[in-house]
């Protein structure tokens, strides 16, 4: 049986460390190279699965890494000052025995010199950190959008997420393509992130800092990609059985890939009459009150995933399990078997008809 060995997925495939971290400079490397050739380019699947605050692959997590580095920097300051000072203190004037004799040491009163001392510099020191730490908000929070910007809607579910790309009137799933940016020629994807249910939490620590998804309220955020790749990503907040396996997966694509990616997106599923049966079946067991599927009558839920072009992503149940004929079998026979607590029932489908609903999902690409 297919069970929880494939739980989380998304995280298990990528490996950390600095081979990979390696491996995705020379890939960086190289799809800088290709895109001055004249060929036709793929996704670029490197996992980017480190995730860590100090490896910031994007503008708004390099700016947090640079001012958590400058902070900490400070603080071991401080902490190399105080700590030194102190142990030689402790050193220097410890009891050395019966000669030592039992009298205090000379107090100090009122020393103008040495007050100021310990509260000037201290007082310097929070200043600076303020005046950093509010141009930096100030940076992040007012970015300048231009022309070039993209626009994606992201909605927490549990426990998935929901894609929308407003401008291109794409609706898509757990897998957010968005756009190569760099350094010179600015890119930003922005993102607004909403809740249909309760609070979920966005993050992938490369990309940039957490950012909750609320109900009832807009939150703003926006991400530059440096390099293409797929980056994985947590829900952060306690949102239910399931929060644990609401995998975020970022696809950064070059231009052309991404282009290339929304036109597919944009494009109608072919109806093909060898799976006419699974769609028969789709509509007839009500996956169509959950799920929205373009072009099919009868399938235009909000609720669930929107399936138009489900067998174009890589995984299933939000990053849960890869997206192969084995795990789909399996999810359509019972959701619960590899997302336990996941708000897709089980439908109680034999296995003729999971064959047949298999068969018409495949053609949604
Ligand atoms: Cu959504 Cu935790």
């Amino acid at each position: 049986m297919l069970n929880h060995q494939y739980t989380r997925y998304s995280l298990a495939t990528g490996s950390s460390g600095r081979g990979w971290q390696l491996l995705g400079f020379t890939v960086a490397a190289f799809a800088g190279f290709l895109s001055w050739a004249p060929v036709a380019r793929a996704q670029d699947s490197t996992i980017r699965a480190i995730q860590n605050i100090f490896d910031p692959l994007s503008a708004p997590a390099e700016t947090l890494y640079q001012i958590s580095i400058l902070v900490m920097a400070v603080c071991a300051g401080i902490f190399l000052v105080v700590g030194g000072l102190l142990t030689y203190a402790i050193i220097r004037y410890r009891r050395r025995g019966p000669e030592d004799d039992h009298e205090e040491p000379p107090q100090v009163y009122g020393s103008a010199a040495i007050e100021l001392a310990w509260t000037v510099p201290p007082i310097l020191i929070v200043v600076m950190l303020v005046l950093v730490t509010a141009r930096t908000i100030g940076e992040i929070q007012h970015p300048k959008m231009t022309d070039a910007a993209e626009e994606i809607r992201v909605i927490g579910h549990r426990f998935w997420w929901e894609v929308r790309y407003p401008k291109h009137d794409v609706v898509t799933a757990n897998e957010i393509h968005v756009p190569l940016s760099s350094r010179t020629n600015h890119v930003p994807t922005q993102m607004i992130l909403e809740s249909a249910d309760v609070i979920h939490g966005f993050w992938v620590p490369q990309l940039n800092g957490k950012t909750m998804l609320v109900p009832n309220y807009r939150n703003t955020m926006w991400i530059e990609p440096y390099a293409t790749g797929i980056y994985l990503g947590n829900c952060t907040v306690l949102c239910g059985q399931q929060h644990a396996n609401m995998l975020i997966r970022v696809v950064v694509d070059s231009p052309e890939v991404y282009q290339k990616w929304l036109d597919s997106q944009k494009q109608m599923p072919a109806s093909d009459a060898q799976v006419a049966e699974g769609q028969q079946q789709f509509i007839s067991n009500s996956c169509g009150t959950c799920h929205h599927i373009e072009n099919a009558r009868g399938a235009t839920g909000v609720f669930g995933p929107d399936l138009t072009h489900f067998s174009s992503r890589a995984t299933l149940g939000s990053g849960v399990a890869p997206n192969d004929n084995e795990h789909l079998r399996s999810w359509l026979a019972n959701p619960q078997d590899l997302k336990p607590g996941c708000l897709m029932p089980n439908m109680q489908l034999n296995s003729k008809q999971v064959d047949s609903i298999l068969a018409y999902l495949r053609t949604l690409k």
